[in-house]
């Protein structure tokens, strides 16, 4: 069955295709922002812990699941379970993932075309096109259409290229591009003035809410946004790997590159915000709290642009363009789970499905985007608040409850002999089997009644 299917090359493909599923706006935008709002090292301090006690197990059982069965998530479940039941529940928690992917990737398109915007109206400002630029960071129905349609003919065009010529070649292309954009910016902004007092927010830890329900759930979600889980992204690219590989290593990198990065991301974006403080930008407010999340992006770093003359534009460029990357790596991987089922469940081609299937989430984006102020906030808690997590949580109990142990253990020692003796073998199961549904039915609980 593996031979008619994609296959990523070599260990650095699939890092790459699969850190750059998992460093996205969740990173680079969602991570810092929350960060800043939470008690900043507070916050990563308790983001830290779930993503490695908590996403990084819940990671495995997605590769492992995927690697076993070289398929889709609904094949997948339906492979690994021994009775009619759990093929059935198993069948509905694929469907609901690829729902819910496609539902992420529709608002997630959204969000991309605005970066994509403001990237090219910073470069229309240096070229003295002035009108044009202020046109594309205006919210506007025809600007977010048209670039949401941009970025997802984008997806399209990389996703209908298929694993290797497409998610592959591209992941690893943009992926160092990425890191190197980053780490310039970052160089850059810590030599303004008032870095280093955004540097003290990120890193003083405020204790005093570690413990807030508030603050656990939303590190949760973001640890689970954050490396792609739940949806069925990382079984799929799971999938791809070859059985020669050892799965725990891999998955371990993936987690470290995600964390890294989004920690780095926090050395850019909160010592911005206090150089637009620094500069006169207002980023609190009246109450004393941080402006907004969503909205920080958009408008305390333009205007933090706006105060630094033409070093600003430049800077700005490199920005946007970073986020309009980290997107794209995303994106490509939320559409290739609907689009997987689709090729092997009905038999269509890759190009086909790919076109079907990226006009109906189109279709949902732009749906969303005329009903903006209702649709938009309740597809992102509905998608990443409840259902990511929950659906972690059932693929947790599939490797951990309804997968025969003996056969977990077999796919485990196909591409590392000694798995047996290390300590993956002793902690992993009875981790994923008992702690990591508890604690996410836990805070789950704890975010509903709290
Ligand atoms: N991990 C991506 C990010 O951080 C988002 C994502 C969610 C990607 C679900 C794929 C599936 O932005």
């Amino acid at each position: 069955m593996a031979s008619s299917r994609g296959e990523f090359s070599s260990r650095f493909g699939f890092i790459m295709a699969a850190a750059g599923s998992a460093v996205g706006l969740g990173n680079i935008w969602g991570f810092p922002t929350q960060a800043a709002s939470n008690g900043g090292a507070a916050f990563l301090l308790v983001y830290l812990i779930l993503a490695f006690c908590l996403a990084y197990p819940a990671l495995m059982a997605e590769l492992i699941i995927g690697r076993h069965a070289h398929a889709n998530a609904v094949n997948a479940l339906r492979t690994i379970s021994p009775g009619a039941l759990s093929r059935r529940i198993g069948t509905g928690v694929g469907v609901v993932g690829f729902i819910v992917a496609s539902l992420i990737l529709s608002f997630y398109a959204i969000v991309a075309g605005w970066m994509i915007a403001f990237c090219i109206s910073s470069l229309l400002q240096l070229v003295g096109w002035g009108g044009g630029a202020e046109w594309l960071v205006s919210f506007g129905m025809e600007r977010n259409v048209i670039f949401m349609l941009l970025f997802m003919a984008l997806t399209v065009g990389i996703i209908s290229e298929g694993v290797h010529q497409g998610i592959e070649r591209w992941s690893s292309r943009l992926m160092p591009v990425l890191l190197v954009t980053l780490v310039l910016l970052v160089v850059y902004v810590l030599t303004l003035d008032g870095a280093t007092d955004g540097l003290k927010a990120y890193l003083l830890p405020d204790f005093s809410q570690v413990l807030s329900p508030k603050l656990i759930i939303s590190a949760l979600g973001s640890a689970f946004f954050s490396l792609s889980l739940g949806v069925g992204t990382m079984l799929i690219y799971g999938s791809y790997v070859s059985d020669k590989e050892n799965l725990p290593s891999l998955g371990g990198m993936v987690t470290l590159v995600d964390i890294s990065i989004a920690v780095l991301a926090g050395f850019l974006v909160l010592p911005a915000m206090y150089v637009a403080l620094h500069n006169g930008v207002e980023i609190f407010n009246e109450a004393g709290n941080l402006i907004s999340e969503d909205t920080l992006i958009f408008t305390v770093l333009p205007a933090l642009f706006d105060t630094m003359g033409i070093a600003g534009i430049v800077v700005s460029v490199l920005f946007f363009f970073l986020m309009s990357i980290a997107a794209l790596t995303s994106s490509i991987s939320m559409l290739e789970v609907p689009v997987a089922y689709t090729i092997e469940e009905h038999g269509l081609s890759r190009k086909k499905a790919v076109f079907i299937i990226g006009g109906l989430i189109a279709l949902c984006s732009v749906v969303i985007l005329a009903n903006f102020s209702t649709l938009f906030g309740l597809v992102i808690a509905v998608t990443t608040r409840y259902s990511q997590p929950l659906l972690g949580f059932m693929f947790c109990v599939y490797a951990g409850w309804v997968w025969h142990r003996d056969n977990l253990l077999a796919e485990l020692r196909k591409g590392n002999p000694d798995v047996e003796q290390g300590l993956f073998w002793k902690i992993w199961p009875w981790y994923v089997r008992v702690v990591c549904p508890l604690i996410i039915l836990g805070i789950f609980v704890q975010s509903l009644f709290g």
